[in-house]
């Protein structure tokens, strides 16, 4: 019998693929709409602001951006923010679904002076798509071919200037004529638990949740440096503190340190912010390949989870983590990782010694 999968809770993708449905929805709600309102990544920040405000005074579209990162850390919300500020209006699109050339040459051929058009997994787009995009980027052109076989005609369209937001979780992935057409190229990292509670706290805020510094200091721990997995795990902590506490009439029950401790460990989300799925990630490397060494490929078949989600998902946080190293041979679990699991004697992190 097939098994069904359930999303994780410390995902950092969106786990619905719908404006309309919930996920979504939460993200638009808690999304800042101005650059002074976004936490975090401040050399992100600073060069953007610094490029608009030039781009502003000359009275000119900003030049293309292509943002790269982890997913869940606000990529979306920047591009919103850049339209927003620049006073434009921002047309989305995800590379893969883009099919045929004619989709991508309706956009471009939309669009209004000065406009955003953000292609999010720009990564992704097809090779021959990608092609009608050098043009775009680069001369505000559009080849359009008109009519079929030997009575076939190229016209070419002149587009307004625009900017292209480009979103990648992958910059190795980008072919280099595509990314050498972005004039800014910006990283967003992982974000410090310091700018993760600010985040929780602000989300707390909008959605009416009550919750104390500790209640937030132990959320945005257990965050993997992510504010989508930091507000994800905030709501399902208020669902444990309404439903758990006071006899299930715990509506408006403050979050406190222990209540989000109890409901993580609900969730078996670990004080790093592990679910089993990462932990299994770790326990295979550990305990069928002897740490490691072990190609990607041969870990991909053993957890049963593709290569892709591998690389992009699970791996950057626990590189970042310490608790595995690429090497050319392959992946190994580190010291770190065999303390995390208790496997060289547990090093449990204390907590903030003024929290309860
Ligand atoms: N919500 C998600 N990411 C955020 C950020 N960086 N700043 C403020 N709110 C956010």
């Amino acid at each position: 019998m097939d098994s069904i999968e359930l999303p994780r809770i410390v995902s950092p993708e969106l786990q619905s693929d719908r404006e309309e449905l919930p996920e979504q929805g939460l993200e638009k709600s808690l999304r800042p709409s101005f650059m002074g309102e976004y936490i975090g990544q401040k050399k992100v920040k600073e060069n953007l602001s610094l490029f608009m405000e030039a781009a502003r005074v000359r009275g000119d579209a900003l030049d293309h951006v292509l943002l790269a990162g982890p997913p869940g850390l606000g990529k979306t919300t920047l591009a919103h923010i850049i339209a927003h500020e620049m006073n434009a209006q921002i047309h989305i699109v995800t590379g893969p679904n883009v099919e045929k050339k004619g989709d991508l040459a309706a956009i471009l051929s939309n669009l209004q002076p000065g406009d955003v058009l953000f292609i999010d997994e720009v990564h992704r787009l097809q090779k021959t798509i990608e092609e009608v995009l050098y043009g775009a980027m680069e001369d505000f052109k559009l080849d359009l071919i008109i009519g079929q076989g030997p009575a076939a005609r190229t016209l070419r369209m002149d587009l307004p200037k625009f900017t292209l937001v480009g979103a990648t979780t992958r910059t190795g992935l980008l072919s280099s004529p595509l990314r050498d057409r972005f004039g800014v190229q910006l990283r967003l990292d992982f974000y410090p638990v310091e700018e993760l509670e600010k985040i929780v706290h602000r989300s707390a805020d909008v959605l009416a949740i009550q919750i104390d510094g500790c209640g937030a200091n132990e959320i945005a721990r257990r965050s993997r440096g992510t504010p989508r997995i930091a507000n994800r795990l905030l709501k399902r902590v208020r669902d444990f503190a309404q439903v758990r506490t006071k006899n299930g009439q715990g509506v408006g029950t403050s979050i406190t340190r222990q209540i989000a401790q109890a409901a993580l460990a609900l969730f078996e989300v670990d004080i790093l912010g592990l679910d089993p799925m990462d932990r299994k990630f770790l326990f295979t490397i550990i305990e069928k390949f002897d740490g490691g060494p072990v190609g990607i490929e041969t870990l991909s078949s053993a957890i049963g989870e593709e290569r892709d989600t591998l690389e992009d998902v699970y791996e950057p946080y626990l590189l970042q983590e310490g608790l595995i190293q690429r090497t050319p041979r392959g992946r190994m679990a580190t010291r770190i990782a065999y303390h995390h699991l208790g496997i060289l004697g547990n090093e449990e992190k204390s907590t903030d010694s003024d929290c309860i």
